[in-house]
């Protein structure tokens, strides 16, 4: 294989991005440090290695982790899940900016070692609607922001139809890290991501929240639908730490919308919906 077509094959499989000035042999890193963490975090006789979610968690961050970290260091000193260290931490926070830093520090979700930036949010912590999208893509990685690429200027369109802009919304994702070349997040990285976003909801108390794509529709109703089934209907959200509901709508994303303008007349009805309810702010 010539030099061009195996940097083409890298692109595809997400290795879009140099991280440091000089290569890894990931191969050899894995041939020593990974092996050692599947051993030690092995799970007892009575699990299945292939079918325990458990040990798929274990299974997924030991060989997903791209860093030198030990093992023992790597799932925070605590042999539980990474869904439910993130758990603990999230419910621990008692402000936006408590999250933020717990979320940055937070090293059960490999996603962390290979983005550039954590990507919190954007828009107005104290505004009535939440929105939340699925994960951050190059150019919201190197912001540091959410939603500053091309989905985000047509969400930016799609709420100045309705007569809302960024100081009226308050915009979040399920993953705070950019997956490598843009692939959608996995089952694992989605269930270790959610207890930050519902910490994060609790703490914001929206009126209303839009849910943009599958991603965040799926992980936020427990509805598993495909999205074109799921959209357009409220759902009402049960998150820890609140005593109301929180009425949220599911839409298409963006990036979706781009590709497939056809859809556009069914999210021009979902704002709309959106825009009725939350007309009385
Ligand atoms: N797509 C998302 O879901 N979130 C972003 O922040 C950018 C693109």
């Amino acid at each position: 294989m010539d030099d061009l077509a195996l940097l083409r094959l890298q692109i595809e499989w997400g290795a879009d991005e140099a991280l440091a000035d000089t290569p890894f042999d990931r191969l050899a890193e894995r041939a020593s440090g990974a092996r050692l963490a599947v051993e030690k975090t092995a799970p007892p006789e009575t699990e299945s290695p292939a079918t325990s979610p458990a040990a798929a968690l274990r299974m997924d961050s030991a060989l997903s982790t791209p860093s030198l970290r030990s093992p023992v260091a790597f799932l925070g000193g605590v042999n539980r899940p990474a869904p439910a260290q993130a758990a603990a931490l999230a419910a621990s926070c008692e402000s936006l900016e408590a999250l933020r830093a717990a979320i940055a520090g937070f090293e059960g979700c490999a996603l962390r070692d290979t983005a550039t930036n954590l990507v919190f949010s954007d828009g107005n912590p104290a505004a009535p609607i939440m929105i939340i999208g699925e994960a951050p893509g190059g150019e919201e990685d190197r912001a540091g922001r959410p939603f500053v690429g091309p989905s985000g200027q047509l969400l930016d369109r799609m709420l100045g139809s309705i007569g809302l802009d960024r100081t009226g919304v308050l915009i979040t994702n399920i993953i705070p890290w950019r997956p490598p070349g843009n692939r959608s997040p996995s089952d694992v990285e989605v269930a270790t991501c959610l207890p930050f976003v519902m910490r994060h909801i609790a703490l914001v108390a929206p009126r209303h929240v839009l849910l943009l794509g599958a991603t965040s529709a799926r992980a936020l109703t427990g509805n598993s639908q495909g999205i074109r089934r799921i959209r357009g209907n409220w759902y009402d959200l049960e998150v820890p730490g609140m005593v109301e509901r929180v009425p949220a709508l599911a839409t298409y994303h963006p990036a979706y919308l781009m590709r497939t303008p056809s859809a556009k007349r069914e999210a021009w009805n979902d704002l709309i919906s959106l825009q009725e309810r939350v007309q009385d702010y």
